[in-house]
């Protein structure tokens, strides 16, 4: 059962951290070390990825970019390509962030194109999902999953991992409750099985994503479909990082014998 699937943690430092307060970040973790049990990803700025690669280098720590394109290489000013990502060493990109969509013009169809060009060159893929405080509100939250899923069967579920990402509480310091988590999780892995079947469903990871921290993250990352998290704010610290993964190993060893 949830035995098969082991906690992922995603750092999304967003618009934070230039090289040297990456390294001292790194550095940091680093020593620290993460909780066996536990993967454990950063996503720094664009710029911050080669150094990050190089520390990161022989550690159990993965690497993700914030964003990909979707073409291999072109007249896209401002854009970075899946090679250029492989060539430094990521591993994986978050695609379809809440905001994307919000604030650069990102679409369902335009996130599955750069998943799929990801997949294609080996980039393992954090697809964001996710519904506004609007469409809640609207009992429309369910739809909006749907919708937003609608696409992910041309995608490889081996190298993808859903992040339920509420609009609302991203950033807001108001994260979804423990039941508004598992309630969506449980039905993303039932949509999943539908265009997966039941058997990769079963083994994908759904992240929660929207104010997670430490005095949250405990009761979260117990729910049974909620497979780690995906961590903006709380990621910035290494302490609060630290804590959101010792809760993670805890589910990790809760249910994984
Ligand atoms: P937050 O961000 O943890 O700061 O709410 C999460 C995210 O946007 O991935």
């Amino acid at each position: 059962m949830t035995a098969v699937r082991r906690p992922l943690v995603v750092g999304n430092w967003k618009m934070h951290k230039g090289v040297a307060e990456t390294a001292a970040f790194l550095e940091g973790l680093l020593a620290a070390g993460p909780p066996s049990g536990v993967e454990v990803i950063v996503c720094p700025p664009f710029t911050s990825l080669p150094h990050a690669a190089m520390l990161l280098t022989g550690s159990s720590l993965g690497l993700g970019a914030q964003n990909v394109h979707w073409e291999d290489h072109g007249a896209f000013t401002g854009e970075i390509a899946a090679p250029m990502l492989r060539e430094l060493g990521v591993g994986w990109v978050i695609v379809g962030h809440s905001e994307r969509r919000a604030l650069f013009g990102e679409t369902d169809e335009s996130a599955l194109r750069r998943a799929a060009c990801a997949q294609a060159h080996g980039l393992e893929v954090i697809f964001c999902i996710g519904e506004t405080l609007a469409e809640r509100e609207a009992g429309a939250t369910f739809a909006v999953l749907e919708r937003q899923t609608a696409g992910l069967g041309a995608l490889d579920p081996g190298h993808l991992v859903v992040a339920y990402e509420p609009v609302w509480a991203i950033g807001t310091g108001r994260n979804a409750t423990t039941e508004q988590a598992q309630e969506a999780h449980y039905e993303l892995r039932r949509r999943l099985a539908g265009i997966f079947g039941a058997g990769p469903a079963e083994q994908m990871r759904i992240l929660y994503g929207g104010s997670l921290k430490p005095s949250n993250s405990g009761e979260l990352l117990a729910q049974p479909d909620v497979d780690g998290g995906l961590i903006g704010g709380a990621s910035l610290d290494v302490d609060s990082f630290c804590a959101i993964m010792r809760d993670a190993a805890s589910r990790a060893a809760g249910v994984g014998s």
